[in-house]
């Protein structure tokens, strides 16, 4: 399913005609130079569990969420947020190109997922739901409020149930966001809010496995920059290592639970999925 959405992504990228020399290709490069596609994975499943005929459309909705989640990370590595100089095994657009690039982008990404969503083979009404949900847990209400505390809040300790709540801002609820607009499409409105909290719960372990990865994996392992959250509040550093582990793994467990009260497609939806991810801070111990 992922290596399909790889390809439908390859062939619906945002373009534009200019003159501009490398707009596009910064643009394609940071879509397509990697990423684990997990928010699309997410939306994919619980689509696949119910309503496999509406395979095509979800595609373009779970491509919507990775190009405002792919602008979340363009920005999130610019000099006056994170300074990270790679991301997905490549240089970030700062880098190879400039801030101007970086930033405008972002931006393109940003509104291009709404363009996506708002031009779908589905009904008016759902299409309004996915922007809806989208615009929420991507934007204002979720993904920007968490990136600007976290980086305001930089060398200013948080408490602990803070940064839950700034870790589920941040992260957590684009990946629910991810599962409930599969139930959207997959028109089943009594499963919208179990997944959601469901997904708030994955998207903070999530988090909290990114914070574990920060401290454990060298760059070449992240493809990313890492190393990075000295001045942050991570679960490491306010919990240590070892009680960052364990939360996870805490968590890990009640997911794995929460699993087995859904309905059987949509258990064997997700399963695969999850086995990869539930558990995954085990393997980053230090080497
Ligand atoms: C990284 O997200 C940023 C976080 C929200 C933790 P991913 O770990 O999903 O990054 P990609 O998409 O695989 O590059
Ligand atoms: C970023 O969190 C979350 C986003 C909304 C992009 P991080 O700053 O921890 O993500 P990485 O570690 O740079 O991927
Ligand atoms: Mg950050
Ligand atoms: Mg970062
Ligand atoms: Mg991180």
């Amino acid at each position: 399913m992922i290596e399909k959405f790889e390809l439908f992504l390859h062939h619906h990228l945002p373009h534009v005609e200019s003159v501009h020399p490398h707009f596009n290709t910064a643009m394609a490069t940071m879509m397509q130079c990697g990423g684990k596609r997990f928010r699309p994975a997410l939306l994919l499943s619980v689509v696949e569990a119910y309503t496999p005929l509406l395979r095509e459309a979800a595609m373009g909705a779970a491509l919507s969420i990775e190009c405002l989640h792919t602008y979340s990370l363009i920005h999130d590595d610019l000099p006056a947020m994170d300074n990270a100089a790679l991301r997905r095994g490549v240089p970030t657009l700062h880098v190879t190109y400039d801030e101007t690039t970086a930033i405008l982008v972002g931006d393109a990404l940003n509104t291009y997922a709404f363009e996506l969503l708002s031009t779908l083979a589905l009904s008016a009404f759902t299409r309004i739901e996915l922007v809806k949900l989208l615009a929420h847990n991507g934007g204002l209400s979720g993904m920007i409020i968490g990136q600007a505390v976290d980086c305001f809040f930089e060398q200013k300790r948080l408490d602990l149930e803070t940064l839950r709540e700034l870790h589920r801002n941040k992260t957590a609820k684009l990946i629910a966001a991810s599962l409930e607009m599969g139930a959207v499409i997959a028109n089943r409105e009594d499963l919208r809010a179990p997944l959601y909290a469901f997904g708030l719960d994955l998207g903070l372990l999530f988090q909290i496995q990114d914070d574990i990865l920060d401290q454990t994996q060298t760059p070449e392992q992240a493809g990313k920059t890492t190393q990075n959250d000295g001045d942050k509040n991570s679960f490491v550093n306010l919990l240590t290592l070892e009680g960052a582990m364990q939360e996870a793994t805490q968590l890990a467990d009640s997911l794995r639970g929460q699993l087995n009260s859904f309905e059987a497609p949509l258990q064997r939806a997700l399963v695969t999925l999850l086995d990869t991810y539930l558990y995954r801070h085990k393997e980053m111990k230090p080497s």
